[in-house]
């Protein structure tokens, strides 16, 4: 269970889990539950570990790009711009929520296998850092988009080098199955390069790839890095383009239960940096900027969940259910992916967790949130964390059975700063009308 605790976590003299300085049975008191808890120290550190390691590792320019995919809010954009990352932006929606920020949108990139003209116009108009452009109709679009502007797009574009990995797996194939970027089979990619330098309102700076996420091998990016220099050889024999820059995605795992055993930021980023040093130096390349993009790994295990108890229903030769105040509104990983999480019972923290239980969601159907977890003795209004919900939760939240999406607050040196209000009835109502019937 020590594994499980992170950053500031800890039990503090009373026996109550602590975060941030803070005991969390009083940030459940003062903002209610559910409760997404931040830790801002994780977070920053997350950031700055990323950072130093290229810094340590790689003698040319790095970028670490915050996928903002995994959890985006004004407060967390701002945060990344404080500590001098990049964001990666996968829509309109959360490049609006960075700009908003003040984020600097020369440190933007913009992806997304769909852009729409609007979203494309936000990026040209914002003069964000670079587009990484998906398909062909891309291309075009927004060669027109930039000259009806009389701008220049910088862009990368997206390969598919036909390695995909998740957590312990990851295959190897001449052509994947995927409805994200060029493929590198059939010479798709290299004439996307040719197509794009005859476009001139696009800047063409490198290539970007992802191989996937919640990855816990390093070999298969060292197998994307390798496939994309032989990409970029090939493409400088035929069109005499040189590769500036690689961005190579996100995907790091975390720890989800004790069990999880991911490499660390270090042993990733080393990995990398010695690879594309490696590849540079067998095809002869000057050294590219890098760029990752991680999400996860740089919110994951600093979010918490504080959940009240509120049912706990015994069937009898079966099992116990815990009911708590949200579920899968809230958490739709476990229902999406079969997704396991680690909780403890946060005003019981010190006691042993003897008790085998299944810990449910209010909504109306299964909604499993943790199953066949031993928890201290959980009682009705008893509160419940479940760890390492800051990444792709409270993003992919829902208002799933008209449950009001919860507050999220960032905890440090012993203060709570709220930077998303809980929902109210009201705001579910705000887009709804009852309709005029109008000419269609
Ligand atoms: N860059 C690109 C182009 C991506 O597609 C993704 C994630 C990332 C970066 C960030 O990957 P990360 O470092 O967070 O693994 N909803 C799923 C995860 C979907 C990830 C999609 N792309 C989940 O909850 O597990």
């Amino acid at each position: 269970m020590d594994t499980m605790f992170r950053g500031t976590m800890r039990i503090n003299g009373q026996g109550h889990l602590e975060i941030g300085g803070c005991d969390c049975v009083k940030l459940a008191q003062q903002f209610g539950t559910p409760l997404y808890v931040m830790d801002e120290w994780l977070i920053r550190e997350n950031c700055r570990r990323y950072k130093t390691a290229f810094a340590r590792h790689y003698p040319k320019e790095a970028r670490v790009a915050y996928a903002a995919k995994a959890f985006c809010t004004l407060a967390m954009c701002r945060l990344v711009a404080e500590e001098g990352l990049w964001i990666d932006a996968a829509s309109g929606g959360e490049l609006f929520t960075a700009l908003r920020a003040q984020f600097p949108p020369h440190r933007i990139y913009l992806h997304g296998n769909f852009k729409s003209d609007e979203e494309l116009a936000m990026a040209l108009g914002y003069k964000i850092g670079r587009i990484v452009v998906d398909c062909f109709e891309e291309l075009e679009r927004l060669n027109v988009l930039a000259a009806r502007r009389e701008t220049v797009a910088d862009i990368l574009l997206r390969i598919t080098p036909g390695v995909e990995a998740h957590t312990h797996e990851f295959i190897r194939t001449g052509q994947l199955d995927t409805k994200f970027g060029f493929p590198l089979s059939e010479g798709i990619a290299l004439e996307a390069v040719r197509r794009t330098l005859t476009l001139h309102h696009l800047r063409l700076h490198g290539f970007h790839c992802h191989i996937g996420s919640q990855v816990f091998e390093t070999k298969p990016y060292r197998i994307a890095i390798e496939e994309m220099f032989a990409f970029a050889d090939k493409v400088r024999q035929e069109t005499s383009f040189v590769m500036q820059e690689l961005n190579l995605g996100g995907g790091l795992g975390v720890r989800y239960i004790p069990e999880d055993d991911p490499p660390t930021i270090e042993t990733l980023v080393a990995t990398l940096c010695d690879t594309v040093q490696e590849m540079a130096e067998r095809f002869h390349f000057p050294l590219p900027t890098l760029a990752i993009e991680p999400g996860r790994s740089i919110v994951g295990e600093a979010g918490t969940t504080l959940y009240t108890i509120g049912v706990v229903k015994e069937v009898p030769g079966v099992r116990t259910y815990v009911s708590v105040d949200g579920g899968m509104s809230d958490n739709p990983r476990p229902a999406l992916y079969g997704a396991r999480y680690f909780a403890l019972v946060a005003n019981k923290a010190n006691r042993p967790a003897n008790k085998i239980v299944t810990v449910v969601g209010k909504h109306c159907e299964s909604d499993i949130l943790v199953r066949d977890i031993p928890l201290a003795d959980p009682q009705p209004g008893d509160l419940l964390a479940v760890f390492t919900t800051g990444a792709y939760n409270y993003s992919m939240a829902s208002n799933y059975n008209r449950l009001p999406r919860p507050a999220v607050v960032f905890v440090k040196d012993g203060k709570a700063r709220l930077v998303v209000r809980r929902e109210t009835h009201d705001d579910l109502l705000r887009c709804d009308l009852l309709g005029e019937q109008t000419d269609a």
